[in-house]
């Protein structure tokens, strides 16, 4: 019968353990001076080699002749121990024994002197999961364990654990395994089990696995399935890595700014029933490998993706600067937060993917109406250029920023105007607000959630955010704000503040075309300023 890689290959000796140095080396040297301990405490993430620890400490301190600190694995005693006949060594699910009465049959038993071996050992394992009458008949024995008994408890949850318990064991912490060291083990196993393992296949696993050596085993398991020859590809291939050249299409769509690829594109992965919030996650990831390969010098270590992704990915991040990067990723983010409160998915990808190709060629909010018009089948109520206005009301009093402002303009009530002069979302404002950040990272952050839209010649700020107006009074941020409009938009503007207008957004939107005009008023940057 075919035994799981991360069964076959437990670690038997703290030799054999990879990537826990600080754990093994001072184990072994307990174990070495005949320094133990009466408790010890595992803690850490999945599949890092607690319960390995804990089963070659248990044999260590019964082996008949141990190896610098290892255990034999052949005495007797270590024999008994592996084929479980040595009932001195006691594992414990405390998933399914969490009562106090398991504890209690403990309790009595402790006093028994080891029938075999030199130690009683107790690996309580999950530790967390006791109920709190079982930590309480836990922490008596603690206090006075006889003298040949050991308990080693072991968790992936210690803030669980009672202080009381943890200031009675000796504690050590298994941390996430370096991807080397994942690889080398993978190595290994590979050449034990004679099957060829290419470096970067090896390498892919292990940052897939995050850490984790069990993980990563049954991850290779996943690819034997499949052949014999791992190569990178095919661990792409098994892990549902591949494939996604989709995200490199949107990727491109939305660099050369053409929405209708985009939504095509989106159309055919919304009829293969792929689910739109799962892609937003994943076109987040996708854009923070790309801000990953922009902001550091050696991206491989933080980037999972398989060679093949990699050459593509460094073609898209060239092709992109580090300020687009960040503001699709800001807007993709906010797609996601209201994706999870249910409004329909797709339309909500639709005017994303929309509002991240900011049609250069199509500036007119008539046009954009078009297109989605084209891509939703119902029937649409045709809806006025004044729809946009009237979702930009400057306020009553807006707050004057720069002296020619200071003289507010009568704000004309949108319904009554249908010649108002549109205002037009800022697709300038992202630019605005990398140079903001740069020079006032307060100001930058009270604006960060701002959009801007441009009415004739002024420039409306649409926040909510009450700082902002203390801090631009200030007149170095002042300076700041006209300085970072005036050099993206090439000229000096005058700049008032407005509010966003949030109180008007229906609960559930009925009208997904309005719905998008209001929103792409509010996110600014679909429509390009004219003039
Ligand atoms: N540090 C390691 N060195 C070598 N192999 C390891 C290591 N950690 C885990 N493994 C592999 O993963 C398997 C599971 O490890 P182990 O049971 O020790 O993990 P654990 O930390 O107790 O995990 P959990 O928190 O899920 O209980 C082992 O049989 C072994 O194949
Ligand atoms: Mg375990
Ligand atoms: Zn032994």
């Amino acid at each position: 019968m075919y035994q799981v890689l991360y069964r076959k290959w437990r670690p038997q000796t703290f030799s054999e353990v990879y990537g826990q140095p600080a754990v093994t080396t001072a184990l072994k040297n307990e174990l070495r001076t005949g320094r133990l301990a009466h408790a010890y405490l595992f803690t850490g993430s999945r599949g890092t080699g607690k319960t390995s620890c804990a089963k070659i400490l248990a044999k260590a301190v019964n082996c008949l002749s141990p190896r610098d600190g290892d255990p034999c694995n052949e005495c007797d005693n270590c024999r008994g121990i592996d084929a479980g006949t040595i009932l001195d060594v006691v594992e414990i699910d405390a998933a399914s024994n969490n009562g106090v009465d398991n504890i209690r049959d403990l309790r009595d038993e402790v006093n028994f002197s080891p029938s075999i071996a030199k130690y009683r050992v107790y690996i309580i394992d999950e530790v967390h999961m006791l109920s709190a009458g079982a930590f309480n008949a836990l922490l008596k024995t603690l206090e006075e364990p006889p003298e040949h008994v050991i308990f080693i408890l072991a968790t992936t949850e210690v803030h669980k654990l009672p202080a009381t318990i943890l200031s009675r064991c000796q504690r050590f912490d298994f941390g996430r395994i370096p991807a080397e060291e994942i690889s080398a083990r993978l190595q290994y196993v590979a050449d034990q089990e004679q099957f060829t393992l290419a470096d970067d296949a090896a390498l892919l696993i292990a940052r897939l696995a995050d850490g984790g050596l069990r993980d990563a085993l049954s991850l290779l398991d996943q690819c034997l399935s499949r052949s014999h020859d791992v190569t990178a590809s095919l661990v792409a291939e098994a892990t549902g890595m591949a494939g996604r050249d989709y995200l490199f299409r949107l990727a491109a769509a939305i660099r050369s700014r053409d929405g209708a690829a985009a939504l095509t594109l989106l159309n055919s992965l919304y009829e293969g029933s792929k689910d739109m919030e799962r892609l937003c996650v994943e076109l987040v990831d996708f854009y923070r490998n790309l801000m990953i390969m922009k902001s550091v010098g050696d991206p491989g270590a933080l980037i999972v993706m398989s060679p093949d992704e990699l050459v593509e990915l460094h073609r898209e991040a060239d092709a992109l600067s580090l300020e687009s990067i960040l503001h699709i990723m800001d807007v993709l983010q906010r797609t996601l937060d209201r994706l999870k409160s249910g409004v329909s998915r797709r339309v909500e990808m639709e005017t994303t993917m929309l509002r991240l190709c900011d049609p250069r060629l199509d500036t007119t909010p008539e046009s954009l109406l078009r297109r989605i018009e084209a891509l939703e089948t119902r029937p649409m109520p045709s809806t006025p250029t004044a729809s946009i206005a009237s979702s930009v009301k400057p306020e009553a009093e807006p707050t004057p920023v720069s002296q020619e402002a200071a003289k507010p303009e009568e704000p004309k009530p949108a319904e009554n105007a249908p010649s108002v002069s549109v205002s037009v979302p800022f697709t300038g404002w992202a630019d605005v607000l990398a140079y903001i950040a740069k020079q006032s990272p307060p100001l930058y952050g009270v604006l960060t959630d701002s959009t801007a839209v441009i009415d004739g010649e002024q420039l409306i700020i649409l926040t909510d955010n009450e700082l902002f107006g203390a801090l631009v009074r200030s007149d170095g941020n002042k300076a700041v704000l006209l300085g970072a409009v005036q050099a993206v938009v090439g000229r000096p503007m005058r700049i008032k503040r407005g509010r966003p207008n949030r109180k008007e957004e229906p609960s559930a939107p009925a009208d997904p075309l309005s719905d998008f005009l209001r929103r792409s008023a509010e996110s600014g940057i679909t429509i390009e300023e004219r003039g």
